[in-house]
């Protein structure tokens, strides 16, 4: 891939700016301001979000929604107001203003404070040949996040970042383009966060003050600037804007919140069947087993290997009883065989469903199973094949789909002869009828339309049956067909420590099903790095493990029984934590809001926050610090604004403090915020073991509202309002703490059960929800 895109040629052609605004056009959305052959049009979505297209040519192409889920005709008009002078405009809506300047053309956004942001910098906007630059005023304090998938710390300022997706095996704090490409930066000073989306497919890079401190530069390989400005002021607000655009994610099955098992490769029916029957022996809670590529013939995608794995259904149906689901390992490359009588590649080439060259020949490439051909998942007719494919596994069981090498990666030669990862030629045609498109401006897309093609399958073969997608690249809008790891990372402290930010910068770009590989992907880890990543990995919202080919096995009971026990009692909290987890999951449907969150999401006025890599919270209830380097058993802790209660012992502190927590390799520094309630399971060894009878609310002293939320956890039933919410009050009244459940809403009905209401401190109250009002309270104790 560096071979078209190292850096951007130095290109001869002069660059062009924006004339003058020759005239004001005002429209029902918004404006349109001819300005000498070029167009900018200014449209309001809502009273905080704003599209702003910049037309060099003026002849703008229709645009195509592959990454927008709601495209600016779908979204209800909105009031705003025009308040014209000779030399500039405002447009006001209730929550900001927009100042267009006409000589040069600039426009500046403010608040209701008059605090300015998205402030065009002296040369707002150039162009030449297919490059087009916008320039973006920095302020002192402006920190950014965001950017899809990032490594490095938190706080991307001063960073260049390139969206164009890669595989980057071996990546590292300096890597660039990654995975997942999704030209979206959220900013954040205090009192004031805004997002910027470009709305570009084609290679682009934001250039975050590395060239001119006060400057964000946006550059992209395309012929028209095309953004959306999403004002806050809260990270929350931008979240919820910017997953307005991009789309939610849909609820996934209970079963995919467990604990995940993956090796590259489980090499044989028996191996997965010992592996599963291992997990039930030792107690250690999991609900799904991954077959990576050694399950197909020869890596020939849509088979199974005869000797391997002589009965998949059989194997499929014996794990699903005990309480495992099958993921299967998906890659976008066919194998190119002619001579074999191998269906997909033979209708593939008979419906015309793969890549072909400029020139019209099949373009192909190496991968696992050598010469490859790709299929064009561009075309919708494409995208269906491979899902009716795609049945060929869920018919016999499998439950959910892991795309994999979608960015797409391919060599130049077959694999071990010292190849090179190259890229599709850019002018490959892609698409067809009003999707026709070239590579150059489809690349970032592979990924993503290929997840579309799995999730739409899944959705219309699973019976009305929830499925599971993971992808390893995407483009911004992923999350709403699949959820995302962060590809082959390795067993370092430094990947652990790395695997924080990179989740809260991918959760702070809408992505919020998430994790990374626990354990580390690439070399072997020590037992003591394997028990600390488990203790983090407990939270991540994916929670899965995997390890390469030629690695020591990476399984839970791999390192001795201290590590084991430490393994079995993480893991256990993961599943302890389900309903909490699953509440946040339908929380991100509902709002876009990430369920792993760095600390500044919830706290965006406190600049404590805003370099704070290290600590996370799950949800607004939950944060944890974990340690991040071996020979540690103890380390700072930030705890913001308010009270907090020590997970484990129940010690209360008093925010904004550091702290110097203990950490024995058998515990991870957790805490819970004041007022919270956090809705915990029965033990269990899977999701289907049992209904969650009793359900323990564990309810820390403080003010707090909440709604905790439910639905039958497997079926799309919730899409078709199936699922029931019960808001739940704490409050601390003098030396009471008062809990109100108020009446569960919505049409799901959970079978009456068991609820302990237990408040920390305080002592537990056991009660049977049926859903009417209670009100408990807990008397303190008398000193
Ligand atoms: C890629 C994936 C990895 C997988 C391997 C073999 O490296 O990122 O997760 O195990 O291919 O399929």
């Amino acid at each position: 891939m560096s071979e078209f895109f190292g850096d951007i040629p130095p290109l001869p052609q002069p660059w062009s700016t924006l004339e003058g605004v020759s005239r004001v056009v005002v429209q029902d959305q918004g404006i349109r301001l001819p300005c000498e052959g070029a167009e900018v049009t200014v449209h309001l979505l809502t009273s905080q979000l704003l599209h702003v297209r910049v037309v060099p040519d003026g002849r703008g192409k229709p645009r195509r929604s592959w990454a927008v889920a709601q495209m600016d005709e779908a979204w209800p008009k909105v009031v705003f107001q025009v308040l014209e002078s000779s030399s500039s405009l405002e447009l006001i809506s209730d929550t900001l203003r927009l100042e267009i300047q006409y000589h040069p053309l600039r426009l500046t956004f403010y608040d209701l404070q008059g605090q300015a942001f998205a402030e065009d910098a002296p040369v707002s906007c150039r162009w030449r040949a297919d490059q087009i630059q916008a320039n973006k005023r920095l302020h002192p304090e402006d920190r950014l996040y965001g950017l899809g998938e990032r490594t490095g710390l938190l706080n991307q300022r001063g960073k260049i970042c390139t969206h164009w997706t890669s595989d980057v095996w071996g990546y590292d704090n300096l890597t660039d383009s990654m995975y997942q490409a999704i030209p979206f930066v959220m900013i954040l000073r205090p009192g004031l966060t805004y997002g910027l989306f470009l709305n570009t497919t084609h290679w682009s890079r934001f250039d975050l003050g590395s060239s001119q401190t006060d400057c964000l530069q946006i550059t992209s390989h395309s012929r028209e600037l095309d953004y959306y400005v999403i004002y806050g002021p809260t990270p929350a607000q931008v979240l919820d804007g910017y997953t307005q655009i991009t789309g939610r994610m849909p609820l996934p099955p209970l079963w995919a919140l467990g604990y995940q098992q993956c090796r590259w490769s489980y090499p044989s029916a028996a191996a997965v069947s010992n592996l599963a029957q291992e997990f039930r022996q030792r107690q250690i809670p999991c609900d799904v087993i991954y077959l990576d590529i050694d399950y197909m013939r020869g890596y020939r995608v849509f088979t199974w290997d005869p000797l391997r794995f002589p009965d998949p259904a059989q194997l499929i149906a014996d794990l699903k009883q005990q309480g495992f689901r099958v993921v299967t390992i998906v890659d976008p490359g066919v194998k190119w065989d002619p001579e074999a009588g191998y269906a997909v590649f033979d209708q593939g080439i008979a419906d015309h469903c793969f890549l072909y060259k400029k020139d019209g020949h099949l373009l192909h490439g190496y991968v696992w199973p050598g010469k490859t051909v790709f299929p064009d998942f561009m075309k919708a007719r494409v995208r269906q094949w491979w899902g009716n494919w795609q049945q060929s596994l869920t018919d016999l069981g499998v439950a959910g789909i892991w795309n994999d090498m979608n960015e797409p990666a391919l060599n130049d030669r077959p694999f071990g002869d010292g190849g090179q990862l190259v890229s599709f030629p850019l002018e490959t045609p892609q698409g067809e009828g009003s999707d026709l498109s070239d590579h150059a401006e489809t690349h970032n897309l592979y990924g993503l339309m290929m997840a579309r093609a799995s999730r739409e399958s899944l959705d219309h073969h699973l019976g009305g049956e929830r499925g599971f997608v993971l992808t390893r690249s995407g483009y911004a809008g992923i999350q709403r067909w699949s959820a995302v790891w962060t590809g082959d990372n390795n067993s370092l402290w430094e990947h652990l420590e790395m695997s924080l930010p990179m989740l809260s910068n991918l959760s702070l770009s809408g992505v919020s099903f998430v994790g990374a590989d626990i354990g580390g992907f690439g070399r072997n880890a020590s037992p003591e790095l394997f028990a600390r990543w488990m203790q983090v990995g407990a939270l991540y919202p994916l929670m899965r493990g995997h390890s390469a080919k030629h690695t020591h096995p990476h399984e839970p009971w791999q390192f001795g029984s201290e590590v084991e026990r430490i393994c079995q009692k993480f893991i256990r909290l993961r599943y302890q934590l389900l309903p909490y987890l699953y509440t946040l999951f339908w929380q991100a449907r509902q709002t876009g809001s990430p369920i792993w969150r760095p600390l500044l999401y919830e706290y965006p006025n406190d600049p404590q926050t805003y370099d704070l890599s290290d600590q996370v919270m799950l949800g607004s209830a939950l944060l944890a610090a974990p340690i991040l380097r071996p020979g540690q058993t103890h380390r700072a802790v930030y705890l913001p604004e308010g009270s907090w209660f020590d997970w484990w012992t129940g010690e209360v502190f008093f925010g904004p403090t550091h702290l110097l927590a203990d950490a024995p390799l058998d515990q991870m520094p957790l805490y819970a915020r004041a007022g919270a309630v956090i809705p915990l399971a029965p033990p269990m060894q899977h999701t289907q073991e049992r209904p969650w009878d009793p359900l323990t609310l564990r309810v820390y002293a403080g003010n707090g509202d909440w709604t905790y939320y439910e639905d039958d956890g497997h079926s799309l039933g919730y899409q078709s309002d199936i699922w029931a919410t019960t808001p739940i009050r704490v409050r601390q009244e003098g030396s009471l703490v008062r809990v109100t459940l108020y009446p569960r809403q919505g049409s799901w009905r959970p079978d009456p059960h068991r609820l302990i209401v237990q408040v920390v401190g305080y002592g537990e109250q056991q009660i049977r929800d049926d859903g009417s009002a209670q009100t408990l309270t807990f008397p303190g104790q008398v000193l």
